[in-house]
């Protein structure tokens, strides 16, 4: 019988990843034969970090994880899914702010794709108030950021914002 493995994928901006979504990487990959962390080539917000950037800084902060790989796309989380061949969406949920419009996206994934289920981790305790955007305006002001993100992650988001302010 020919084996076929089973894939989770774990879509989202990740502009940039913080230590919550890193969190939820290294659980969800025990889940699963294969993790894809898929970035979303925003269409509308304009981020921080262009979509290949942010592929490479989650390579950089996954490299010790075997089995998670990592791709941007663009379009719909479930026809992506599908194409990688993954029946489960791995989502954290912080609290019960997240929880209505994950639970809409979550409905409208499986009205379209059946097959395709989500999972919600639920994100540990230390970062349950975490968020990039949060993470991008401490960082604007000056503020401390390399509690909330992978040690790597941090002179290269201040470069982006001292970049911003000098244009
Ligand atoms: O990290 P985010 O911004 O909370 O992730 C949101 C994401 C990327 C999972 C969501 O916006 C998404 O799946 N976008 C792709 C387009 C899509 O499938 N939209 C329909 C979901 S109901």
């Amino acid at each position: 019988m020919k084996h076929v493995d089973h894939v989770g994928i774990y879509p989202g901006s990740f502009d940039p990843i913080t230590l919550g979504h890193l969190d939820i990487i290294e659980r969800a990959a025990k889940m699963f034969d294969k993790l894809i962390v898929a970035v979303l080539i925003n269409r509308s917000k304009s981020p921080l970090f262009s979509a290949d950037e942010r592929v490479k800084m989650i390579q950089m902060v996954t490299e010790h994880i075997d089995n998670v790989e990592v791709v941007s796309f663009d379009g719909l989380s479930v026809d992506f899914a599908e194409a990688m061949g993954a029946k489960v969406i791995v989502r954290g949920l912080r609290a019960v702010t997240d929880f209505e419009y994950e639970l809409q996206m979550a409905q409208t994934n499986r009205a379209m794709r059946h097959e395709i289920d989500t999972i919600f981790l639920t994100t540990d305790l230390r970062y349950a108030y975490l968020s990039s955007s949060i993470v991008k305006e401490v960082a604007s002001y000056g503020g401390q950021i390399d509690l909330f993100l992978p040690p790597a992650i941090v002179p290269l988001i201040e470069a982006r914002i001292r970049e911003k302010k000098s244009n």
